[in-house]
């Protein structure tokens, strides 16, 4: 439910001494809020207006929720964006600034040199890997009990697109510690939100919270162990076709400069903390909500099993699965992954007669713009045929933004949807996925949307009755 009462709807104008009162005593609360899920602390007007300003401590923040806004801003006025103050804060001691992080023309220049390793051929030669990681999952739950185990969903689901992404970036180097790795990557991304809610209260970057150390600690260690990679892939004399192997041989189809030694460190780390998660939690909530609908569930299955060939011998057959792609994009509607862009503006924007002036907020919700009453019928129902091409057609292509839109775009968006598809049709004929709890679980923000206290299914192999 929207929280009444932290970015509160406002007018152009200054804040009165009064009101910079009342928020400041308000803050251990809105801090909560923050912390607890950032969606919780919304107005209830983006989900029904094209744009909402609100005040939050001070400062103006700009909520675009309409399709044509979100291509002006996206599309037309993208160069005067800047990537904003709070997610760097988040990101850049790990992530330094790579392709997520950087801004103008460092930014520009490693989107074009990673851009060809993203092709859709390139995609279809990581299928076979994805497919390994698919099985090796599938085998570890066949080693379950026949009756059924209880898993946390959301976990295994990490676990799995974490081992593709180690196996389609650095294939065949057996020295990187893959565990303590991944564990590092989860302390580092669970304090982020910290970091977040810090920033947007104003406070300085020594202010300590939950998780601080542990947080740099993974962050140094991280960087060590991809830079070692990388040393590691140099002395083997050959570069290799994954992930490493093609960063290794980019150039700049401008410039014909190679990727430098800090700016593969920064790439490759933000592959791995911007593709495995998200991918994670689209796989986790639709086997959740499939869950919910067995009408559904038995389409996928069936496409799936019609296939009739394993996506590891012909990795062109996952895109005869149409259905199951409607159905992997309507729960990224229900619940994206990345449920919030934010930008900050670097000159004046125009929406309309509205200006907003250089300096202050952008922010596109993307879990409102999902479920916007003006945009979709029945929001909140879970129907994949919106999704199917002749509904799809009508539709504003700025009212669906998983993966972002303009010049920033997900640059993984196909990876990350055939990885989606490949591990579904791998598990999904294999094994019943039975809720521990009814309910669906709630969904909180933690930079990404995640299900709050994890998605608990019991998974039963299908062949036992
Ligand atoms: C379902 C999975 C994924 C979702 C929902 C997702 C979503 C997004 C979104 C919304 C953005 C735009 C952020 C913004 O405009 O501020 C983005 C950017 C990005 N994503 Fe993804 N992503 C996914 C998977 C991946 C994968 C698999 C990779 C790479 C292996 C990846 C790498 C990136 C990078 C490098 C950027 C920054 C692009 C730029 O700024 O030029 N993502 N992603």
């Amino acid at each position: 439910m929207p929280y009444a009462g932290t970015f509160r709807v406002c007018q152009p104008g200054g804040l009165s001494y009064r009101d910079a009162l009342a928020e400041a005593v308000a803050l251990p609360a809105l801090l909560a809020t923050m912390l607890r899920s950032l969606i919780e602390a919304w107005p209830e007007q983006v989900y029904r207006q094209p744009l909402v300003t609100t005040r939050f401590l001070g400062q103006r923040t700009t909520f675009v929720c309409d399709p044509a806004h979100i291509r002006s801003l996206m599309v037309d006025q993208a160069a005067s964006l800047a990537r904003e103050t709070f997610m760097m804060r988040a990101l850049v001691p790990a992530l330094g600034s790579g392709i997520l992080t950087a801004d103008g023309p460092h930014w520009r220049a490693q989107r074009r040199t990673a851009a060809p390793m993203f092709r859709p051929d390139r995609v279809q030669g990581f299928v076979p890997a994805m497919a390994r990681a698919a099985q090796a999952t599938r085998r570890r739950w066949e080693a379950g009990s026949p009756a059924g185990t209880v898993r946390d969903i959301s976990a295994e689901m990490m676990r799995t697109t974490f081992d593709v992404i180690i196996a389609t970036m650095i294939s065949g180097d057996d020295q990187l510690a893959v565990e303590p790795f991944g564990r590092a990557v989860e302390t580092y991304l669970g304090q982020t939100s910290w970091k977040v809610a810090l920033s947007m209260l104003d406070a300085p970057d020594w202010v300590p919270h939950p998780g601080a150390r542990a947080g740099a600690r993974a962050a140094t260690y991280l960087r060590g162990e991809v830079s070692r990679t990388i040393a590691r892939r140099r002395a083997r004399g050959e570069p290799g076709d994954d992930l490493l192997g093609l960063l290794l041989q980019a150039r700049d189809p401008e410039t014909d400069q190679p990727l430098g030694d800090t700016s593969l460190v920064d790439n490759l780390l933000t592959f791995v903390a911007a593709g495995h998660e998200t991918t994670a939690l689209v796989l986790a909530w639709t086997l959740r909500i499939l869950a919910e609908h067995p009408e559904i569930e038995r389409r996928v299955i069936e496409e799936a099993s019609g296939l009739g060939v394993d996506p590891a011998a012909d990795p062109a057959a996952v895109e005869r699965l149409t259905y199951t792609r409607q159905v992997l994009l309507e729960v990224m509607r229900l619940y994206p992954p990345a449920p919030l862009i934010v930008r900050r503006a670097a000159a004046d924007l125009r929406f309309g007669d509205i200006t907003v002036p250089a300096g202050e907020s952008v922010h596109v919700p993307v879990y409102a713009l999902h479920r916007h009453r003006l945009l979709w019928d029945t929001p909140d129902v879970f129907d994949p045929d919106r999704f199917a091409p002749e509904r799809a057609a009508g539709r504003d292509r700025y009212a669906y933004l998983p993966f972002g839109a303009g010049p920033r775009i997900c640059i993984g968006m196909g990876l990350a949807l055939t990885e989606c598809l490949v591990i579904l049709a791998t598990l999904l004929p294999a094994f019943r996925f039975v809720p521990v709890r009814a309910e669906m679980p709630a969904a909180q923000f933690r930079v990404t949307l995640r299900p709050k206290g994890g998605i608990k299914m019991k998974v039963v192999p299908r062949h036992v009755r």
